[in-house]
């Protein structure tokens, strides 16, 4: 087989790294993938940006790929899967109408609404002084989200009234986030302890992936900005077996049987992020309708099975039939960013120290922001790259984690030092 994966981030590298261990697999082209990608076994990258549909689908046509795997949410939001379907290509992932789960925060709180499904309290507005109102009478804390994609910004926890006056003036009046800010939602805050509960599914079938915890914030301790994440664990202890069985008759499945109640049936990942009250209640915080980053870095590093099965099985409406395996042992992954973001930071450094990382055993260092020039390795973005190690106890994985970390330097790099305490918190070992 011939497998495209889209996009270039710590996702898509091991997404890519996990096919390419499939037997079925000859060939794996990533679009635009990075340094680290370029250099695994079976694979070329293709300079084809994740948003550039047309030419991502000429591309697979021409190539006869077999098989498309899309990694970030846009191009899935945008319609890359309708776009592939219509030409005969096989994808894997939902169509458009149904991505609009992660593509719009009001309609997927509506629908949660309409469904039953647990989450905060809220109301969507398209009137800035009505939506400040709304804050006023409902106090802080509260948090303020944009309706559309924002690449993980979208969303402002605000701790006083203040806040969130401004943060709606950020959203609606200034758009900081585009025409994402036409909308705003504004919410209820939730305090509890966040997982993530990530399922494949065929629009029918439903195989939940192995739990997992991401990090969002910045800094040590839940301090600062929210990013994309900055590093993530599985298993996650806070999911326990009661927590799962909530989360999949509540929340998964109801989600599931709503959107094919709607005539939207939902293919392909579905990542539900939950925040789970008084270790008992898991809300929904929000839906997103593709691999977490970095938690498929840890997942898939436990994953025994043949993803392109699993694939195949939900895009074939056969996930029935199809079981996947993990490692008991525990995987953990700590992102190395550039020093300045999820604000501004500068690209061109050199990486040091990943040769010397390349001989641990139980370690793989997946690429995000990174590309080769004159034959060696820089920065290329925000999150650079998600140093990811297995181990017997999370402990064990933490350690080892952090071993390969520590070989590894350049200028103004950032990274934090708790990844996975909380799960040491929670199992009394910290
Ligand atoms: P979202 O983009 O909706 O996942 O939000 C990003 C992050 O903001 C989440 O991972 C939470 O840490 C935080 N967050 C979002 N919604 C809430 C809420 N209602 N209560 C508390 N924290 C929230
Ligand atoms: N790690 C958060 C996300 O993938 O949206």
């Amino acid at each position: 087989m011939k497998v495209l994966v889209v996009g270039g981030g710590g996702r898509e590298h091991a997404l890519v790294w996990k096919i390419a261990q499939s037997d079925k697999v000859d060939k794996v082209f990533a679009a635009p993938g990075n340094a680290g990608i370029a250099r695994e076994p079976k694979v070329r990258c293709v300079d084809i940006a994740p948003s550039d549909l047309n030419a991502l689908r000429d591309f697979a046509l021409k190539e006869k790929v077999d098989l498309t795997v899309v990694g970030p949410e846009d191009p899935l939001v945008a319609g890359i899967v309708d776009l592939f379907e219509k030409a005969g290509l096989t994808i894997f992932g939902p169509r458009k109408e149904a991505a609009i789960l992660e593509g719009s925060k009001a309609f997927s709180k509506n629908f949660m609404r309409e469904m039953g499904i647990p989450t905060a309290d809220f109301e969507v507005f398209d009137d800035p002084y009505k939506a400040k109102e709304y804050i006023k009478a409902k106090g802080a804390p509260i948090v303020v989200k944009a309706d559309g994609l924002c690449a993980g910004k979208g969303s402002i926890v605000c701790k006083t009234v203040e806040e969130a006056l401004d943060a709606v003036d950020k959203i609606m009046v200034d758009k900081i986030f585009g025409s994402a800010g036409d909308k705003v939602v504004v919410e209820e805050f939730l305090k509890g302890e966040e997982a993530s509960f990530i399922v494949i599914t065929d629009g029918e079938n439903i195989v939940p992936l192995a739990s997992s915890q991401d990090h969002k914030p910045v800094f040590d301790n839940d301090e600062g900005p929210n990013t994309g994440g900055m590093g993530a664990y599985s298993p996650a202890p806070v999911v326990t077996q009661k927590i799962h069985d909530r989360a999949m008759n509540e929340i998964v499945i109801p989600t599931i049987e709503g959107m094919k109640k709607k005539g939207v049936p939902f293919k392909g990942v579905l990542y539900v992020g939950l925040m789970i009250i008084d270790d008992e209640y898991p809300k929904v915080l929000e839906y997103n309708v593709r691999f977490g980053d970095p938690e498929a870095q840890p997942i898939l590093m436990r994953m025994e099975s043949d993803l392109v099965d699993a694939l195949m099985a939900s895009i074939d409406g056969k996930l029935n039939e199809c079981d996947i395996k993990y490692t008991d042992e525990a995987a953990v992954c700590v992102v190395m960013a550039s020093g300045g973001y999820p604000g501004k930071y500068e690209k061109g450094k050199v990486i040091h120290g990943l040769e010397e990382v390349e001989k641990m055993e139980k370690v793989k260092v997946f690429h995000a922001g990174t590309k080769e020039v004159d034959g060696k390795i820089v920065t290329n973005g925000g999150r650079v790259l998600g140093v990811t190690a297995l181990g017997g106890t999370i402990k064990e994985a933490i350690d080892r984690a952090y071993e390969a970390v520590s070989k590894i330097h350049w200028e103004n790099v950032h990274y934090r030092r708790d990844i996975g305490a909380k799960a040491l918190r929670r199992l009394g070992l910290l």
